[in-house]
């Protein structure tokens, strides 16, 4: 009877040409085709694409905890910015996550959109939506990957055609570049450098940075049911009362197909008058407001506007704005507080420092209208913050809930 079954296994085989069934790796070899997405996996991790070789994309963007930078400051605690090739040079922006980046719209201006706030009234947002980068400033994954290479103070590589030179070094990619791109790929050095950004940007829109399987997608099919906590803070999250909403909500919460897609960020463009980093500062060196979207579009009202961010993974994508200037969740959302309702007395110290909260670092263009449209009275005892905080952490991946600290916060 064993042999009869072997015998069918071995037939099966036959019939279908299945060569994985034992084959030789020679065999296999044969039949494989290169995929961008899998040459985009290798580019990703390697670090040849540095002027020094110490640093790919995944030195920043690390698979093991959501595609941040997880590299440690001097305090222990993961930097607010990151270290370039060059072992020193600092960024100024806190380097976002490349999950879930896949689902920025291409960069354009002249967008509309209605909101319905809590009075029921409809404000209208127009202005710049989507693209890569904080400020916007590249179109696609595509366009975004082309940038670090080249940056000074990421991986330091003096022109596109040093790094093609350094693609060349690989006989692997040889095969895979001329596989997917044509015989002659080589020859033109913008085309090789496009080729190897479009392949990155393939490994980007993969699974493993969209699995859309946290707590919160579980709890939609079912398969997960939230706790009090979690749910209270759902609840005032979607509620026209905190109106996170008018600006973290991609989908209607009735569209029962696209809700199951959410991203969190409508990728509108606004300032919350967050204040500089002056710590990261102190060690940069830069000086003067990071104007954001203004620095892309040259346009004065866009001062200090960025990209509203993604909340999936942000329990464990801390510090948290633009310049990481916030530490912890908790502040995040006291800061809301304070910015919405500034006159209020409650809420004028930065839980953080235990001082007064510190001035916007641009003090204009703030969507004051948003975000004081919600009735703080909903965020503001103890309770109601944790809750909130709970919610936040069902954004997490499964694979990075085991990431997630209580900071003193339990939601079970
Ligand atoms: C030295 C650290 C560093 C390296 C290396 C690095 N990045 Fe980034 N990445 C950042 C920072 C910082 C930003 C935000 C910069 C800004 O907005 O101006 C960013 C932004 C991004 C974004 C945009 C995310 C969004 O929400 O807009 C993507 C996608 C991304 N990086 C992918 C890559 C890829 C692909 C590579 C390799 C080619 C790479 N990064 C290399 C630090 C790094
Ligand atoms: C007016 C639009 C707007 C509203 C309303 C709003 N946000 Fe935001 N949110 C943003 C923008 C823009 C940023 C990034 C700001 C920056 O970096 O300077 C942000 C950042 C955050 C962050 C930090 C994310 C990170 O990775 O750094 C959290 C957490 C957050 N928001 C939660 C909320 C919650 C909870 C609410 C409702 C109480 C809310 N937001 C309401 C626009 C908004």
């Amino acid at each position: 009877m064993y042999l009869d079954m072997f015998k069918n296994i071995i037939l099966i085989c036959f019939v279908l040409s299945i060569n994985a069934c034992g084959s030789s790796s020679s065999d296999t070899q044969e039949f494989s085709t290169v995929t961008k997405s899998a040459l985009g996996n290798e580019l990703f991790h390697d670090k040849n694409l540095s002027l020094n070789r110490t640093q790919s994309c995944a030195t920043c963007h690390a698979s093991e905890q959501a595609f941040i930078d997880i590299r440690l400051d001097a305090f222990g605690n993961i930097s607010a910015v990151s270290v370039g090739d060059d072992g020193f040079s600092l960024g100024d922006r806190n380097t976002p996550m490349a999950a879930y980046a896949q689902f920025s719209p291409d960069f354009h201006i002249g967008a509309r959109v209605r909101h319905q706030t809590e009075q029921n009234a409809f404000k209208n947002y127009a202005g710049a939506l989507g693209g890569q980068f904080l400020d916007g400033r590249e179109l696609d994954l595509k366009g975004q990957a082309s940038a670090p290479p080249l940056n000074p103070v990421e991986m330091n590589m003096p022109d596109k055609a040093s790094v093609v030179a350094r693609l060349q070094e690989n006989d692997d990619y040889i095969v895979d570049f001329t596989t997917l791109f044509g015989s002659d790929i080589f020859d033109d050095t913008d085309a090789a450098y496009a080729a190897m950004a479009e392949s990155m940007g393939e490994f980007e829109k993969t699974i493993q940075f969209a699995p859309f399987d946290s707590k919160y997608d579980r709890s939609l099919t079912g398969a997960y049911t939230l706790t009090f906590k979690e749910n209270a803070g759902r609840a005032i999250f979607f509620s026209q009362f905190a109106n996170c909403g008018i600006c973290h909500q991609l989908h209607a919460q009735f569209d029962l197909i696209n809700r199951t897609k959410e991203t969190f960020t409508g990728y509108e463009y606004h300032n919350l008058g967050v204040p500089e980093n002056a710590a990261v500062r102190a060690l940069n060196g830069v000086s003067g407001p990071d104007n954001g979207l203004q620095l892309n579009t040259g346009v004065d009202a866009d001062r200090g506007k960025f990209k509203v961010p993604t909340l999936r993974n942000v329990a464990v994508t801390e510090p948290y704005m633009h310049n990481g200037v916030f530490r912890d969740l908790t502040t995040v959302i006291e800061f809301y507080n304070h910015i919405s309702n500034r006159s209020e007395p409650s809420h004028q110290m930065n839980p953080e420092t235990g001082l007064i909260w510190e001035l916007p670092e641009v003090a204009d263009n703030i969507s004051i209208g948003e975000l004081a449209s919600g009735d703080v009275t909903k965020m503001d005892s103890v309770t109601e913050i944790e809750n909130m905080v709970c919610f936040l952490r069902i954004l997490t991946d499964a694979k990075y809930e085991h990431l997630i600290q209580e900071k003193g916060i339990i939601c079970h």
